[in-house]
């Protein structure tokens, strides 16, 4: 038996909008992609990926299974103020931050299943982390959107109340992670290597530790007992770091920006 085409219509084809069009189109069968934006020249490279692109929000919604919003939350209103007469009992799956879904059922009417999520732009790759929260009346909606995202990384159902800290942790993580990288590349120039040579080790040694991490499932501080031998470079290396507050200021700069999310 054919397996039934899930049409999915992205709005904001930005970084996050763009992001999930190509990791869908990759990893998730059976699906059909339409993504729009008002500057439509730029995201014109995804039809070449198969995916629709289109500067009219509402081209093609009321065939759509899925209506996934990737604008910024002051964005929102214009957008829905645009679809909602071309729309009826669709999911609603927004990427928005800060946006609750009591607020976006009312903006809706009541009219849709809403599902909300927090991904990062590594689901380009299939790899993102993604916070999925609904109420127990979505349950349908919410698992089939779970399913989604377990084909595009680690996909996690969490209480609404945990969407901010979802935000900091899974999306923003993203840019603490990559400024690991920067940090260890320009350590691995200054003891010898060129800058090419120091990114892709310093990046596939975090793609690999954190693989470890995913599949072993332990603490990493397990781990790290692996590494280390006793009297060993490693761990002169990680106590130092520590002294220079290594993971105070991981976890301080995570729970500043936690801080600013709840005044936004
Ligand atoms: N970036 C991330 O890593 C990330 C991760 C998780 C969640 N988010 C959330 O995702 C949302 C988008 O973030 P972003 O970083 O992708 O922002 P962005 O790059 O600015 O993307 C927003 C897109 O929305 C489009 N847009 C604005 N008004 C529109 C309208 N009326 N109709 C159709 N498209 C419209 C903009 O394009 P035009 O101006 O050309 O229309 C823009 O490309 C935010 O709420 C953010 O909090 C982002």
């Amino acid at each position: 038996m054919k397996t039934k085409t899930l049409k999915i219509h992205i709005i904001g084809g930005g970084n996050l909008g763009a992001a999930l069009a190509t990791g869908l189109t990759k990893f998730s069968p059976n699906t059909e992609i339409t993504v729009t934006r008002r500057a439509i020249q730029q995201i014109q490279y995804l039809e070449s990926k198969n995916i629709k692109v289109s500067y009219d929000n509402t081209f093609e919604i009321s065939q759509s299974d899925i209506i996934l919003l990737t604008v910024k939350p002051y964005q929102v209103e214009v957008v829905l103020i645009e679809i909602l007469p071309h729309i009826s009992g669709k999911i609603i799956v927004s990427a928005v931050s800060g946006l609750s879904i009591n607020t976006l059922e009312q903006k809706t009417n009541h009219d849709h299943s809403i599902v909300r999520i927090m991904p990062n732009i590594a689901v380009q790759f299939g790899e993102s982390a993604t916070c999925i929260s609904f109420s127990e009346k979505y349950d349908e909606a919410g698992q089939k959107v779970f399913e989604l995202f377990s084909l595009l990384g680690t996909a996690l159902i969490v209480e609404e109340k945990l969407m901010d800290a979802a935000t900091i942790l899974g999306a923003c993580g993203t840019a603490y992670a990559l400024r690991y990288i920067r940090a260890s590349m320009q350590a691995g120039i200054e003891i010898g290597f060129d800058a090419k040579t120091a990114l892709a080790i310093a990046s596939q040694t975090v793609k690999g530790a954190a693989q470890m991490t995913l599949e072993e499932k332990i603490h990493p501080e397990q781990l790290i007992d692996r590494v280390t031998t006793p009297q060993g470079c490693t761990i002169v290396g990680l106590n130092e770091m520590e002294h220079q507050g290594f993971s105070s200021s991981l976890i301080k700069g995570i729970k500043t920006s936690f801080g600013k999310i709840k005044e936004l």
